[in-house]
C-alpha cells in the first residue's frame, strides 16, 4: 500500500509568530481528528523550521520549501540539507515552479538536489507540471515526463521508492482554477506508467503522487477518490488551520 501525504505548501506566508500559532492549531487538530492512515506535513519556511519542528507531534512531521546541494561552505545565503536534518526535518520540496520559474532552477540542478536529501535519508517531493500552453499544444504529458526523466531517472530502484511525486499543474496553482477529477487522474496515471517503464510496474504503484493546484476542502474529495491521486500538496488552502484540516479529512 502506498503512504497517503498531504502537505502544507506555506511558500512565503506567516512571520514568526503566526507561522507557530498556525503550527500549533494544525497540530492538534490533527490529534484530535484525524485518525486516517494519513501522513500530514507542515512545510514552512527556513526560520520558522526549527521552532514549529519543536512543537509537531508524531502525527505532523516537518518539511522545508527548498535546500542547496552542497554540504557546506562558502555559498552565503544557502541552506543544506544537513542543516535541515538537524532541526527535525523530514521532507523537502524541490522543483517546484516558483523556483523553476523566479529562481532558474533545472532539471539537471534539480537531480543534484534529490541526490543530496536522498544521501542524508530525507524524502524528496518532487515537483512537476505543466503549463496551459504546454497543456494546450498536447506536449503536457512529454513535458512533465522529461521533467521526471531529467531529474530522476538516474536513481538507483531502491533510491527511486523514497521519492514523492507531486503533479502541480502551472495553470491551476494560486488561480483558483483546479484541473478536472480526469484531467488530474489522466496525468497521475501517465507519471505513473512513466516511471513503471523505467523502474517497472510493482515500484510504480508503491510510489506517492500528490496533486496541488487549487485544492480545497470542497474538491478535495472527488480528486482523492481517483485511483492514482496518494495526497495533496496544498498552497492557500494551508494557511488557515480549519481549511487544511478539513483537506486532509478528505483523504480516507
Ligand atoms: P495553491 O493550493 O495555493 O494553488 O498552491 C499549490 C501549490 O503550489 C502547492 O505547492
Amino acid at each position: 500500500m502506498r503512504k497517503k501525504i498531504i502537505a502544507g505548501n506555506w511558500k512565503m506566508n506567516n512571520d514568526f509568530e503566526q507561522g507557530l500559532k498556525l503550527a500549533s492549531e494544525v497540530n492538534n487538530m490533527v490529534k484530535d481528528e484525524i485518525n486516517a492512515d494519513v501522513q500530514v506535513v507542515i512545510c514552512a519556511p527556513y526560520i520558522h523550521l526549527a521552532s514549529v519542528g519543536k512543537l509537531l507531534s508524531g502525527k505532523v512531521a516537518l518539511g522545508a520549501q527548498n535546500c542547496y546541494t552542497k554540504k557546506s561552505g562558502a555559498y552565503t545565503g544557502e541552506v543544506s540539507v544537513e542543516m535541515l536534518k538537524s532541526v527535525g526535518v523530514s521532507y523537502v520540496i524541490i522543483g517546484h515552479s516558483e523556483r523553476r520559474e523566479y529562481f532558474n532552477e533545472t532539471n539537471q540542478f534539480l537531480a543534484e538536489k534529490v541526490n543530496i536529501i536522498l544521501e542524508n535519508g530525507l524524502t524528496p517531493i518532487f515537483c512537476c507540471g505543466e503549463t496551459l500552453k504546454q497543456r494546450e499544444e498536447g506536449i503536457h504529458i512529454d513535458f512533465v515526463n522529461s521533467q521526471l526523466t531529467d531529474s530522476l531517472f538516474h536513481l538507483s530502484p531502491e533510491q527511486f521508492t523514497k521519492v514523492v511525486i507531486a503533479y502541480e499543474p502551472i495553470w491551476a496553482i494560486g488561480t483558483g482554477v483546479t484541473a478536472s477529477t480526469a484531467q488530474a487522474q489522466e496525468m497521475h496515471e501517465k507519471i505513473r506508467n512513466h516511471i513503471a517503464s523505467k523502474y517497472g510496474a510493482s515500484l510504480a504503484n508503491e510510489i506517492t503522487i500528490q496533486y496541488g493546484g487549487s485544492c480545497n476542502a470542497s474538491n478535495a474529495p472527488e480528486l482523492f477518490a481517483c485511483a492514482d491521486i496518494d495526497g495533496g500538496l496544498i498552497g492557500g488552502a494551508s494557511l488557515e488551520a480549519r481549511k487544511f484540516v478539513d483537506v486532509i479529512k478528505a483523504m480516507k
